[in-house]
Parts: C-alpha cells; sequence; structure tokens
C-alpha cells in the first residue's frame, strides 16, 4: 500500500536499482522509462577507451552547480570544430572558419545561449578585435561573395587568457536549418595605428604542428551551447520548478504526544535511497557524478496529522474521516513535497560533452497528501 505512494521517478530508479533481480522485460522497461525521463531517446554508447577529456569550462560549470548563464537553459553542451575541406581557403591566421556539427541536438531543443571561447597567444602584443560572422551562404570563388551576418565583435587586450564571443544567432539558425550550417568566420583586425603589421592574431585558431592531442584540445576553441528541452520548457510553462509547500488554513498544536511516541518509527519522512550509476550499469557513459541520493518518502500519515508531516487541508479531511471510518477511506500517502534538482555529465553519441539539469531528481521533503 505504502509502495503505491511512491512517485514515478523514485519507482524508475528503484527498479531500476533491482535490475539485478529482475527479468529481462522488466529491466529493459525499466530502463527505457529512465532514459525517457532523461530526455535521451536510447541509451549512449559506452565512453570510448581512453575516454575523450571533459573541456575545462564544462568542468568549472559542472562544479559550480550553479544556474547556466542563459536563462532557462537545462542543458549545456560543448562542441570543438570539425575540420572539412572547405578549411583550405582559408589559410591565415587572421581569416578563419569554423565548422560546428550540432546535428546530434536533439529536434525539441531550442538554443537560449551560446558562447565560443577562444584561448589567447602568449606574448601578443598591441590591440586587435575579433570580428565573428554566422556564414548564411557561402561564397563561390571567383563567382558571389559569402553572405555573412555580423554575430559579435570583442576587442582583444594583451593581458587576457581567454575572449568569448556571442554566437547565439548562429546557433539557433543551425537548430532550425540544420542543411544551412556553415560554420562561423572568425576575422582578427588590428586596432589603432600599425594595422598594416602582421602580427600574430591573439586568439588561437590553429593548431600548430609542433602541438599533440591534449595540448590542440586545451587550446581549441570551445563552443559552448546552451538549450531548454520540450520537458523543461512545459514544466516552466506550467510554472512548475518545484511542488511548494501549501498555507495551512489551520494550525493544529493539540494533537498528544502518545501518537508520536508510539508511531515516531513509521511515521511518514524522507528515508536515504542511494542510486549509483554504476550498480544500473550507467558509469560508462555518465562521466559525472557516480550516484546520487534520490531519496524517498515512507511511513504512515497518523490522526491527528502533526504539522511538520507538511499536510494539506485535504489531508487532513482525509485522515480525519479515515479515523472515523477506516473503510471509507484510506489514510493521506506520504509523498515527496519537496524535490530538487540534480546535473549530469555525460557523453553524447559522437562523443561530444553535455551537462543536463534535471528537476526533481531528489527529495528534499515529504509530507501527507
Ligand atoms: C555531423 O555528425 C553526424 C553524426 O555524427 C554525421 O552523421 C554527419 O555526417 C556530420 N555532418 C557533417 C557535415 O560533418
Ligand atoms: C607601431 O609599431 C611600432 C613598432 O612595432 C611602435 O614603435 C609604435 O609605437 C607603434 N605605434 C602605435 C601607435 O602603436
Ligand atoms: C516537510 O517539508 C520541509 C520542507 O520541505 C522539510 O524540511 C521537512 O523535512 C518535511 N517533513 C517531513 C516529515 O519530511
Amino acid at each position: 500500500m505504502r509502495g503505491a505512494c511512491a512517485c514515478a521517478v523514485v519507482c524508475a530508479l528503484v527498479a531500476l536499482c533491482a535490475a539485478a533481480g529482475l527479468d529481462e522485460a522488466t529491466r529493459v522497461a525499466a530502463e527505457k522509462q529512465l532514459l525517457a525521463l532523461l530526455g535521451l531517446p536510447r541509451r549512449p554508447p559506452p565512453r570510448s577507451r581512453p575516454p575523450p577529456p571533459v573541456p575545462r569550462a564544462m568542468r568549472v560549470l559542472y562544479d559550480a552547480r550553479a544556474a547556466f548563464p542563459a536563462a532557462a537553459a537545462n542543458t549545456a553542451r560543448s562542441f570543438h570544430h570539425t575540420p572539412t575541406e572547405l578549411d583550405d581557403r582559408f589559410p591565415g591566421e587572421h581569416r578563419f572558419r569554423l565548422f560546428f556539427n550540432i546535428s546530434g541536438i536533439p529536434g525539441d531543443e531550442i538554443a537560449r545561449g551560446a558562447d565560443i571561447t577562444f584561448q589567447r597567444s602568449k606574448g601578443a602584443t598591441g590591440f586587435q578585435r575579433l570580428l565573428l560572422y554566422d556564414v548564411v551562404q557561402p561564397g563561390r570563388r571567383g563567382r558571389t561573395e559569402p553572405i555573412l551576418r555580423l554575430l559579435d565583435s570583442v576587442p582583444l587586450r594583451p593581458a587576457e587568457n581567454t575572449v568569448s564571443a556571442d554566437a547565439l544567432g548562429a546557433a539557433r539558425r543551425w537548430l532550425q536549418e540544420p542543411k544551412n550550417n556553415h560554420g562561423l568566420l572568425v576575422r582578427v583586425l588590428e586596432e589603432g595605428a600599425n594595422s598594416s603589421d602582421a602580427r600574430l592574431p591573439h586568439v588561437r585558431v590553429r593548431r600548430r604542428v609542433t602541438e599533440n592531442d591534449e595540448e590542440w584540445h586545451a587550446a581549441q576553441p570551445l563552443l559552448m551551447l546552451y538549450s531548454e528541452d520540450s520537458r523543461a520548457r512545459a514544466a516552466r510553462e506550467r510554472g512548475e520548478t518545484l511542488l511548494t509547500r501549501n498555507k495551512r488554513a489551520t494550525t493544529r498544536k493539540g494533537h498528544r504526544a502518545h501518537h508520536r511516541r508510539k508511531e515516531a518509527r513509521e511515521i511518514c519522512q524522507r528515508r536515504p535511497l542511494f542510486v549509483d550509476f554504476a550498480d544500473v550499469g550507467w558509469s560508462d557513459w555518465i562521466v559525472a557524478p557516480h550516484g546520487y541520493d534520490a531519496y524517498y518518502c515512507q511511513g504512515d500519515c497518523p490522526f491527528p496529522l502533526a504539522d511538520h508531516l507538511n499536510g494539506t487541508n485535504h489531508a487532513i479531511v482525509q485522515t480525519l474521516v479515515n479515523s472515523v471510518n477506516p473503510a471509507a477511506v484510506p489514510k493521506a500517502c506520504c509523498v515527496p513535497t519537496q524535490l530538487s534538482s540534480i546535473s549530469m555529465l555525460y557523453m553524447d553519441e559522437v562523443n561530444n560533452v553535455v551537462l543536463k539539469n534535471y528537476q526533481d531528481m531528489m527529495v528534499v521533503g515529504c509530507g501527507c497528501r
């Protein structure tokens, strides 16, 4: 009877935790339900060995457990550019094209923010300016000029280690018309009197011949794309980020102490439930965390309902009726009344790093409802 009170999330997790003892059909169904909850069409493949490194910016974002820098976003993805044959048309260092293959982003996601971060070259002098363009239509050599849309213009000063530019306009367009993703064009201009100097640009866009994979990985431009998926959007539109405790119209200080003492061990409360991703066989694609405290709610909702049991007026009435006539209605149920979100860092099918916030994954408070 109590089991029926648990919320769907916890049920799915518990089912998966117990997967060892379940038959195959049930295990598959449980995994499918949990993947759907996480907004994944199927289980991502195991990470390659050795796993690709998680970009520092992504790690920092995960460790901070702070809101994403784009309002309403619940997902962050990082991308490195993909070399293409078109790159040969940009042999210099002051003009460079970067193609980002974002085709793996599910169609229900809306871009809420995007920025591209460049590492600065050491020892660069003077002032330069970075211009970032969306290549709306590529040029045809000797025939037509490309159609470019300026996305951002950022001054480059010698002292900074990195520089970021806003690429949201392009990311939005690529998600809407994936066929017309022709990449970003980066231009670096000299500012001031010495514009004819052939200085090295201040930002790193090309791999140096002396660089190994690891060094280039750290020096490469990084696109961070923040999006909102349809589940998060629906929850936001319903105004439903957290289940909030209802205001109590009456104060109930009159309950007798012996009721509490008698049922103290059984009473509705939050109980520990650690979900270990290794136990459910998911540690090969989830980068972090290794698991998390989901908690669950269990226990009795005895008459008279005490204040700390977070009951609604309705639960108080139901408990009262049950105490008078147990056959008429069951007692109120012990359920989560406040939930909080967790963040997960994982690799998608093409080894891009994804950081997602999942709402309502962890019980904060229980109550009788
Ligand atoms: C983008 O990535 C997808 C999935 O890996 C791949 O099928 C597709 O060919 C790539 N597109 C380009 C233009 O590289
Ligand atoms: C121009 O460059 C020269 C040498 O590189 C330097 O001496 C001079 O101060 C620069 N002028 C400005 C305005 O930056
Ligand atoms: C009632 O809710 C509050 C806030 O969510 C929580 O701190 C408290 O533990 C809850 N009571 C029970 C019995 O879980």
